[in-house]
């Protein structure tokens, strides 16, 4: 029987070696090593075996068992490597391939816009303050100098909430006196972007919602010519050296004296055209010397400190940087306008 043991050795030796591949290593495993395989079978014939022989016979078909094993993980190993390589060299990687193409966001004009206003003021030594959308009547209006009644109040409807009073802020001013109250008594540079919202009829020119980004400085010895130097300079590093520009006299309950700035206009550049209403120019900002009243109400007093204050808005902007025809663009989330940023 040891004889038998020896060949069935030698034989399963060989036959492992001569398998191809690792099916074939598995068949040759379970036939060999398996709970029913050879090996298996001639040990449960030790009972035929003299008593004396059985040790030697059960030593040897423990080290045949030991060693068929190791021979089989070696063999394994070695066909797995194989078939890798022969995988590899057969199927190669085309590294010429062109990629899938990925979907890039991007910021939207709007905000776009806001980081360049925020760049330049930054430069100039203006920090950026932020206060509410929803605003009380006495913050967007009677501290701004605007009291109930006023025809002022006119160029500023609103929409209103439930609750009296409340309101959604018609323009970023109502921060001039939330910046004052907090920083009094210090000299303020600020400025205040964020949504305002106005109950008016959407044209090219106008919407319900927009951006603004009010400007306040306040301190001693604060004058006009600061105001027009800072918003000349604004404008040059906004649109360019080559644009012009102009302020006109206007009026605000909260500022005196008060003007608008407007930039030529881009469409006609200057002879006038529906854009401008013939007029050459586009208004994009609104601006004056904080009115006593309004520095009052902040706590600072207007003999001893003076301010000037601006709105701008940056969609306007937007549309005279990149000839934007029409202000609805900005919120109707047509990508084709969209992607175009
Ligand atoms: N709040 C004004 C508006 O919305 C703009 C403005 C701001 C004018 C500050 C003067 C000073 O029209």
């Amino acid at each position: 029987m040891l004889e038998q043991l020896e060949s069935l050795y030698q034989q399963a030796l060989t036959n492992l070696q001569a398998a191809p591949d690792t099916a074939a290593l598995e068949d040759w495993y379970r036939d060999t090593l398996g709970r029913k395989g050879q090996v298996q079978l001639l040990s449960r014939q030790v009972g035929q075996l003299e008593p004396a022989q059985r040790p030697a016979f059960g030593q040897r078909i423990n080290s045949v068992k030991n060693e068929l094993e190791a021979a089989y993980q070696q063999r394994a190993a070695a066909l797995k490597m194989a078939e890798l390589e022969a995988r590899l060299a057969a199927e190669q990687l085309d590294v010429t391939l062109p990629g899938r193409q990925q979907f890039h966001g991007r910021l939207h004009p709007a905000s776009q816009t806001l980081r360049q206003i925020y760049r330049i003021w930054g430069d100039m030594g203006f920090q950026i303050y932020r206060s509410r959308d929803v605003e009380t009547d006495e913050y967007n209006f009677e501290l701004l100098n605007i009291p109930q009644h006023h025809p002022a109040r006119d160029m500023w409807d609103t929409f209103h909430t439930t609750a009296p009073g409340i309101i959604l802020r018609t323009h970023t001013s109502p921060g001039q006196i939330h910046a004052m109250k907090e920083y009094f008594p210090e000299p303020i540079r600020v400025i205040l972007p964020g949504m305002c919202y106005r109950y008016e009829q959407i044209t090219a020119r106008s919407e319900i919602q927009f951006h603004q980004v009010e400007g306040l400085a306040v301190g001693k010895n604060i004058n006009m010519t600061h105001l027009k130097g800072t918003l000349t300079d604004f404008a040059r590093r906004m649109f360019g050296a080559e644009r012009k520009v102009r302020f006109r006299a206007n009026y605000f309950p909260f500022t005196e004296p008060s003007a608008e700035m407007d930039v030529e206009c881009f469409l006609c550049e200057g002879s006038g055209c529906h854009l401008c209403k013939q007029t050459g120019w586009l208004e994009i900002l609104g601006c004056g010397m904080v009115h006593p009243t309004v520095l009052r109400n902040g706590g600072y007093d207007p003999a001893v400190y003076a301010g000037f204050a601006f709105g701008m808005g940056p969609e306007r902007i937007a549309m005279l940087k990149y000839g934007i025809e029409d202000i609805r663009y900005f919120w109707s989330n047509d990508l084709r306008f969209l992607e175009q940023f």
